[in-house]
């Protein structure tokens, strides 16, 4: 089993809020993260697809293909957006990277060609990143 990844970015803004819960209970639990007109992050969106190679072409999947995809199911809808207001299918999420990979993994699995997906994986900053396999 062969491992393929492609790292793509994108900066969008996000509100952690939680509107069942107080300003105050926010502000305890999110931090700076709830303040009122948000903040925004350059995302680092990796994508790992598994399988084997195709053996005429000896790739897994055509990663500039793969970056297409990506691009097209993934970047064009979440890059320079506010996730709170932009984004219908996230209307009622909070825009955590833990809910945005989720979100990615359903709008990518569908989409692969070629192989499966394996990862997701998103970074809100070098320090720090979330990683999704899937329902297991
Ligand atoms: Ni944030």
């Amino acid at each position: 089993m062969i491992y393929i990844s492609k790292i793509m970015h994108f900066s969008a803004s996000h509100r952690i809020y939680n509107p069942k819960f107080t300003d105050a209970e926010n502000t305890r639990i999110f931090k700076q993260c709830a303040n009122p007109n948000g903040h925004g992050h350059n995302f680092i969106l990796e994508v790992v697809v598994c399988g084997e190679p195709n053996p005429d072409t000896g790739y897994v999947i055509d990663l500039k293909e793969l970056k297409c995809i990506i691009q097209s199911e993934v970047i064009d809808l979440v890059d320079h957006k506010n996730l709170n207001i932009d984004v219908p299918a996230l209307q009622n999420v909070l825009p955590t990277s833990e809910n945005l990979v989720v979100f990615f993994w359903q709008l990518l699995a569908d989409k692969i060609p070629s192989g499966k997906l394996y990862k997701i994986k998103l970074s809100e900053s070098e320090h720090s990143s979330v990683e999704y396999y899937g329902e297991k």
